[in-house]
Order: structure tokens, then C-alpha cells, then sequence
């Protein structure tokens, strides 16, 4: 068998969209035709309800589907498998490194880096939450045995506080991670996962850093370089080098940049 790393847009979404477009619709067209014996203005706000909720659930259905191809490590786009291939060739260990995954979902990074990286190991943490169902340790597990990659482990975490003394790995990456943590300042979570990289350990973190979710991306680059990280540099990944603007515009990814350097 081969691994299955599954899908940013799960199946269980799509499911669940053409369950809800379809109950709507039977309720647009149940009302209009049988349901004489309402208040006709009833009917009519109640038909005009299930109409604009049918086109809004078909309209998220048409996105999900969309997307789900285009992210699908079997289809023509591929989409995750480029970024995450291309994220994991920037992050490199010492012999013996430790290097961590910070929200790995179905174990896709962590073993690309991993299979970059024999001379060392790498931890993939996650929460596994509700919001990614299809993602759990299990299949991490499966799909590290299925590439035949053994430099890996995978462990239940949270991007939020993680569970790791300071200064412990040599290299630190994750990918479209933090954007999915409300409530918390993404500067914060990127602090988090710096203090558990050692001086001299390479960070690798890939996500939507507009403006709007993590502030002034720029600034906090020029801090890091004033506290002496070294050769630390904001890559705009949405113009082309992963994914056309459009593109970006279309599946929600605007405003995605790698931010890296070495500690
Ligand atoms: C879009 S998926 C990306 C998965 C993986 N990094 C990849 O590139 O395929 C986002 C992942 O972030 C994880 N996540 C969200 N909030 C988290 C948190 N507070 N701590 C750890 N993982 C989290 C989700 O469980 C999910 O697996």
C-alpha cells in the first residue's frame, strides 16, 4: 500500500455539504410545491430561507470539491505535495539533530523531512482535533512504515504551549499550521516554537502571514535579526513560487510566506 496523507479539504466535508445542499433543496422545492396551506407570506420567506441556504451550501460545495482536487496527492495539481516538498528542502540537521513538526496532521512534512534528513530524527506533534478528523497519530504512523522511513516519531501536542524544554531540537518547521489557532497572537505561537530551537538550529515555518492574521511580518523579521538570528528572510510563496495569486485568492491562501533563518 501506499501512504495516504489524506487531504486538507476532507471527504467527511464534501459528504457533509452535498447531505446539507441536498436537504435544502428538497425544503426550497417541498415548500414551494406542498405548502399551499401556509400563510402565503410564510411560505414565501420560508421558500426565499431554504433557497438562499441551498445556493450557499452549493456554493461551499463547489469550493470544497475544488479545492480537495487541487490539494489531492493523486491529482493533477498536487498542490500539498509541492509545498510541502518544497518546504522540506529548506530545513536541514546536524548529525544526531533532532528536528520538530509543529502540527503535522497526516505526517506529510515530518517525513519529507525526515527522508532529507537520515543523519537525524524528527518529532511531528499535533493536536488532532475535530476541525482535521481525518488526521490522527495512527496514520502518521502507517504512512512513515508505508515510505519506509524510520527516523520519525509522532506525538500528541499543542502549537499553543508545547511540551519541549528550551533550546531542545536543531531545527524547527511547520506548514499552514498556525493560521488555524484563533484567539491566539500569531507572533506569540511563532515565539513558542523559537524557544525550543537551539542557537544555531535552521526554523522553516510556512503559512498566511497577511497582515491581518500576524501583523507586521516585516517588523518581526528585522527583531529577530536584531536579537541575532542570522540569514532570516520572508518568502512570498502566493506570486508564483507555490501557487499564482489567483490561485491564492481562489483556495483561501493568500498572503502565504515562508519565515526562516537560523537561531
Ligand atoms: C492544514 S493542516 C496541515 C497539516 C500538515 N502540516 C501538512 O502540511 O500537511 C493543519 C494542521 O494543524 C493542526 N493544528 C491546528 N491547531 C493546532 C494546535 N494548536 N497545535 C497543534 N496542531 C494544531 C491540525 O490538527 C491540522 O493537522
Amino acid at each position: 500500500m501506499a501512504a495516504n496523507y489524506k487531504n486538507w479539504v476532507p471527504k467527511g466535508m464534501i459528504a457533509g455539504l452535498s447531505c446539507a445542499t441536498g436537504v435544502l433543496a428538497a425544503c426550497t422545492a417541498g415548500t414551494a410545491l406542498f405548502g399551499k396551506k401556509l400563510d402565503p407570506r410564510i411560505r414565501t420567506a420560508a421558500v426565499a430561507v431554504a433557497g438562499v441556504g441551498t445556493a450557499a451550501c452549493s456554493a461551499a460545495l463547489a469550493w470544497s470539491v475544488m479545492a480537495h482536487k487541487k490539494f489531492s496527492y493523486d491529482g493533477s495539481r498536487q498542490l500539498s505535495r509541492e509545498i510541502v516538498d518544497e518546504v522540506a528542502a529548506y530545513v536541514y540537521l546536524p548529525k544526531d539533530g533532532k528536528g520538530l513538526d509543529v502540527g503535522c496532521g497526516s505526517g506529510a512534512l515530518t517525513i519529507a523531512c525526515a527522508k532529507r534528513n537520515p543523519q537525524g530524527t524528527f518529532i511531528g506533534i499535533d493536536r488532532w482535533g475535530k476541525e482535521y478528523a481525518s488526521f490522527n497519530r495512527e496514520l502518521c504512523e502507517q504512512n512513515s512504515e508505508e515510505e519506509d522511513v524510520d527516523n520519525v516519531s509522532f506525538e500528541q501536542g499543542d502549537a499553543v504551549k508545547l511540551d519541549f524544554p528550551d533550546e531542545y531540537f536543531d531545527a524547527v518547521t511547520s506548514n499552514y499550521v498556525y493560521h488555524n489557532i484563533n484567539g491566539v497572537n500569531k507572533q506569540e505561537l511563532l515565539h513558542e516554537t523559537l524557544r525550543v530551537l537551539k542557537k544555531g538550529g535552521c526554523f522553516v515555518i510556512h503559512d498566511i502571514m497577511s497582515n491581518g492574521r500576524y501583523g507586521d511580518m516585516e517588523q518581526f523579521a528585522e527583531k529577530l535579526r536584531s536579537e541575532g538570528y542570522e540569514r532570516v528572510e520572508l518568502i512570498t510563496t502566493d506570486n508564483g513560487m507555490f501557487m499564482t495569486k489567483s490561485e491564492a485568492k481562489i483556495l483561501g491562501l493568500s498572503g502565504s510566506k515562508i519565515l526562516l533563518g537560523v537561531k
